[in-house]
Formats: structure tokens, sequence, C-alpha cells
């Protein structure tokens, strides 16, 4: 159990290492972002990143590098498919820019979450205790390693898990298992879902769900 928090430390500490080489980029502008968001994403994530049905993840106070990142890889390139696979998402960036996506980026992430109330407390449990310890027998790392102890992630690289919809953090971790999402740096929230059981990610979600 310790082992495998220090291996989620350690592969933490070269990816962060990693992102701020990468990070020297203009400034962006979030009042642009704002307008795009108000034409383009408001029905579905809401002009504040709180979207009103869990089909839409939540994306208020995501980190901005996280966020680009993810409007970049739903953009699929001219020669193949995109590295981050939806068919809305990749209709919805189709059109922007790259500059567009940091001004998105920016707008979204200095957003504040609302989140919604938790549920199960049995779900809740068994998710606190992966979510801190791992499952050493089953080879899965906590996920407070990376994601940080209260769910909050680490900029620029770890996302944000804390008050997403249950609903969307359970698709995106069978996403991950299939590898039908394959954005994940190193193949590393592939290899840790593909440990997971269905119960185990049911707990999780439930749990992510209720952190602040
Ligand atoms: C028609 C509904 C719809 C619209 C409009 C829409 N989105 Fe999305 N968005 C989704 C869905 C559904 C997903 C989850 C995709 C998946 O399953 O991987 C998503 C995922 C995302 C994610 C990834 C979140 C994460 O936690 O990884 C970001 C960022 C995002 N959208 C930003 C935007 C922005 C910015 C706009 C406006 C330019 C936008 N979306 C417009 C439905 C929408
Ligand atoms: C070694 C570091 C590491 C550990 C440990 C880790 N994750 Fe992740 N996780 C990541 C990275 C990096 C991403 C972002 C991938 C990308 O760039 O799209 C991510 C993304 C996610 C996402 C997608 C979030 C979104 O907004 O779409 C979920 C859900 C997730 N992780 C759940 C978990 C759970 C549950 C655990 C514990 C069982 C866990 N992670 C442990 C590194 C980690």
């Amino acid at each position: 159990m310790i082992r495998t928090t220090a291996m989620a430390v350690l592969l933490a500490a070269a990816l962060n290492a990693n992102a701020t080489e990468q990070a020297a980029a203009p400034k962006a502008d979030p009042a642009k972002g704002k307008e795009i968001a108000e034409t383009i994403c408001i029905a579905c994530h809401g002009v504040d990143g709180n979207s009103p049905d869990p089909a839409n993840p939540n994306i208020a106070g995501l980190g901005a590098d996280y966020i680009y990142k993810q409007l970049s890889n739903f953009k699929a390139p001219e020669d193949g498919p995109a590295l981050r696979d939806s068919p809305i998402m990749g209709g919805m960036v189709a059109g922007l820019s790259s500059e567009d996506m940091k001004n998105l980026a920016a707008h979204y992430s200095r957003q504040k979450q609302t989140p919604a109330a938790a549920g199960d407390e049995t779900l809740i449990a068994e998710g606190r205790k992966l979510w801190r310890q791992g499952d050493f027998a089953r080879g899965i790392p906590a996920c407070a390693g990376c994601h940080g102890p209260a769910g909050a992630g680490l900029p620029a690289q770890y996302p944000r898990l804390a008050g997403q919809f249950k609903e969307y953090t359970e698709d995106q971790l069978k996403k991950f298992r299939l590898g039908e999402r394959a954005n994940d740096p190193e193949k590393m929230m592939r290899m840790i879902a593909d440990k997971m059981s269905d119960r185990q990610i049911k707990a999780i979600a439930e749990y992510a769900a209720g952190l602040r």
C-alpha cells in the first residue's frame, strides 16, 4: 500500500516536470473564452461550467492546462482520429483555433463549482478507502497520490475529480478500461482502470462526487 502510493507520487513528480517545460504559452483571454462559452458550450456545460445534466461533465474549476489539453485531444488531426474520441466534443472543437481553446480554458478554470449532493453511504466508505489507500492485492495505487487527498487535482496534469457527476466518472473509468479513452500520458489511467472491478468503479465515482 505504501509502495503503490510512493510509486504514484514519483510518477506524478516526473510528469509535472514535463508539464512545466511545456507551459510557456502566450497569455489567454478569459473574456474572449466567455463569449464562445455563451454561444457554443452553454447548452451542455453552462456558462459557468456547472452542467445542467449529468450526461455532460462539470468543467468549472478544472485546471486551465487540463482543459486545454482535452479540447486539443478532442480535435481530430487531418491525417487520423482524435486522441480522445467523442463524437459530440469532436464536433464542438472542429471550428476552434488553438487560441480559442486557450481562452476557453482560461474562462472555465476561473469558475466555481457548485457540486451536487452525494448518495450511498456503503459505496462512499468503500470508495474512500480505495481513494486513500488503493488496493494492494489488485495493484491499484491510491487515487489521492495523483488527484490529491481531496480530489482537487494537481495542475497541470492531474484533473480535479471532486464534485464531478458520478455518471461521468464511472463512464470515463470504463472507457479507460476498454482503451476507448487513450489520451492519458504513459497509459497511466488505462493501467489503473484495467485492474478495477465494476464495484470499485462505482464506489470511487460515488465518493469523488461528494468530495469538496
Ligand atoms: C452537446 C453537448 C455539449 C456541448 C455543446 C459541449 N460539450 Fe463539452 N462535453 C460534452 C460531453 C458529452 C462530454 C464527455 C465526452 C466523453 O464522454 O469523453 C464533454 C466533455 C468536455 C470536456 C472534458 C472534461 C473532462 O473532465 O475531461 C471539456 C473540457 C469540454 N467538454 C469543454 C467544452 C467546451 C469548452 C465547449 C464549448 C466550445 C463544449 N464542451 C461544448 C458535451 C458537450
Ligand atoms: C499516477 C497518477 C495517477 C493515479 C494514481 C490516478 N490517476 Fe486518474 N488520471 C491521471 C492523469 C494523468 C489523468 C488525465 C489524463 C488525460 O490527460 O486525459 C487522469 C484522469 C482521470 C479521470 C478522468 C477525469 C476527467 O475529467 O475526464 C478519472 C475519472 C480518473 N483519473 C480516476 C482515477 C481514479 C479513480 C484513481 C484511483 C483508483 C486514479 N485516477 C489514479 C493520473 C492518475
